[in-house]
């Protein structure tokens, strides 16, 4: 009996004596690290000007980057189409928008209907301004070769999409007058977030 709890004592003793060098051991290396990064603070070479990558940002470089449409129309370009010119630019044989949507739209995404339900979402039952489609189109379509559509023919296809939802008039020429004021059916199926991150937000 008493050799064991000399030894569960030993034992103990033992384990109290690892724990204190181990802590003891961190203690040290922390000590080590805080001072090598005071080191390596003191003796870092100051920021250079340049790192010699890169060029400035022309004023080009900057518009063909600057292309969002804003609601009001803002950012619009110059030029104009129809829906007869967007028919033609939809259905191009090579790289058309037909491939991928469909005839009317409806396989990549559907760009035509009106189903109040909004199944599926489109263009005419969910997208609340006009211009959107402009900023979409002209930044994002054709999928494989975004950007390459002149403003008149993405003007056409914005033309195309409203006419087939009939929004707007089969012939009813699409520019940076008409298109913002069109009124889309989906306007009022939003409001403006105005809350501010409070307790009203849930
Ligand atoms: C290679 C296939 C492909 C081609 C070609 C293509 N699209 Fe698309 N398009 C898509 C896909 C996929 C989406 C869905 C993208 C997403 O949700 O991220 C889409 C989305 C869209 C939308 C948004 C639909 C919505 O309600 O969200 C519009 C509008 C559109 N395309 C128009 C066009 C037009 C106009 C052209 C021709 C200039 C075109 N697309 C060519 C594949 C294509």
């Amino acid at each position: 009996m008493i050799w064991a709890s000399a030894d569960v004592r030993g034992l103990a003793a033992r384990a109290v004596a690892t724990i204190t060098i181990t802590v003891l051991g961190l203690s040290v290396a922390g000590g080590r690290f805080l001072e090598a990064a005071g080191q390596q603070q003191a003796s870092a070479t100051p920021r250079p000007e340049t790192f010699g990558f890169g060029r400035p940002a022309t004023s080009d470089a900057i518009a063909s980057l600057d292309i969002d449409v804003m609601p009001d129309g803002t950012g619009l370009p110059p030029g104009s189409g129809t829906s007869a010119s967007g028919a033609r630019t939809w259905g191009r044989a090579c790289r058309g928008c037909r491939g991928c949507h469909g005839a009317e739209g409806g396989t990549a995404a559907a760009v035509v209907g009106r189903d109040p339900s909004g199944r599926p979402l489109t263009v005419g039952n969910f997208w609340s301004y006009a211009t959107t489609l402009f900023d979409y189109i002209n930044r994002a379509m054709p999928r494989p070769t975004p950007g390459t559509l002149t403003p008149d023919q993405v003007y056409g296809l914005v033309a195309w999409i409203l006419a087939k939802n009939e929004i707007i008039a089969e012939d009813a020429a699409m520019n940076a007058e008409t298109l913002p004021a069109v009124v889309m059916p989906a306007r009022d199926r939003f409001v403006p977030d105005d809350r501010r991150g409070g307790p009203e937000v849930r």
